[in-house]
């Protein structure tokens, strides 16, 4: 069992919610880009998340989860000083930065607490970086202060300009790149997107032309995290590639987004009709 240490809600619509857990063996392991799987009880569902920091000398791993399903929802009503079944980890590899010295990080929505810890790495290492934190509308921005520590820029923007400014990370990352170019070279060494997979696709296009090293972080629907059941199968240049242990991160310009779009909507069908069984063994609902 894993106690809960700190909750917090971090935006004011309470959709995104951070929790430092007491699990020393993945505190002491993990890195920025890696992630972990929980269940809140022993026959509960399989849910990835991505560290978003470590602790290790107090041995915590802190987790920032959006409310999107049934377990997530759950999740969110997991108080400080309860309990969780499981937290395996750290699974994935690393993000890599190096040699990296000027970096744009683009983030969306919840997107952003996945790319925090990793901008937090790269700016401890020296790292300059940018960061371009988009999301739907105000109630939603979360980490402001904490990006803010960990950028030399940073850009918060929303769609219909209640926070920031007003449009796409996609504009901005466009405006960030040409206003960087000395001598006809982009001074970025790379961009790292992570986001809707949308957003993403529509990232790598903007970066392609520039001749920018793009990498994005995946997040498809998981099982068991080892590479054995192929749930989490994408394709990255022409070749089948398992997220949870040949990723997360994969070069934005190799991914075939749209499968992964097609996978993704084709899992969320399979997920809305499973929200809506009544289970007759619990009473409840399962998965969703
Ligand atoms: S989650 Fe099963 S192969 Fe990746």
């Amino acid at each position: 069992m894993y106690k809960v240490v700190t909750k917090r809600f971090l935006n004011d619509a309470k959709t995104i919610c951070l929790f430092e857990i007491e699990a020393p063996y993945i505190a002491r392991h993990a890195r920025a880009g890696q992630f972990v799987i929980f269940r809140l009880d022993e026959q509960g569902e399989r849910v990835p998340v991505s560290v978003a920091g470590y602790d290790r000398e107090k041995g915590t791993v802190t987790v920032m989860v959006q409310a999107a399903g049934r377990t997530t929802k759950m999740l969110h009503t997991v108080e400080q000083g309860d309990y969780i079944s499981d937290i395996a980890g750290p699974l994935g590899k690393a993000t890599e930065m190096e040699g990296l010295k000027k970096v744009c990080v683009v983030g969306g929505g919840v997107g952003c607490a996945i790319a925090y810890p990793i901008a937090k790495e790269m700016h401890e290492r020296g790292i300059e970086v940018t960061f371009i934190a988009g999301f739907r509308s105000a109630d939603i921005v979360i980490l402001k202060d904490e990006l803010r520590e960990v950028s030399d820029k940073l850009i918060i923007c929303t769609d219909d300009g209640s926070y920031g400014k007003k449009g796409f990370t996609t504009v901005f990352l466009k405006q960030e790149i040409e206003s960087n170019i000395i001598w006809s070279r982009p001074q970025f060494d790379r961009v790292i997107a992570i986001g809707p997979d949308i957003m993403m696709k529509f990232l790598a296009d903007v970066t392609r032309p520039y001749g920018i090293s793009t990498i994005i972080s995946l997040d498809p629907i998981m099982v068991d995290g080892t590479g054995m059941c192929g749930c989490c199968r994408v394709i990255v240049g022409g070749e089948t590639k398992f997220a949870c242990v040949d990723g997360p991160d994969f070069d934005a310009h190799q991914v075939d987004f749209d499968s992964l779009i097609k996978r993704a909507a084709f899992y969320k069908e399979e997920q809305d009709e499973a929200a809506k069984h009544i289970c007759h063994m619990t009473g409840g609902k399962r998965n969703g």
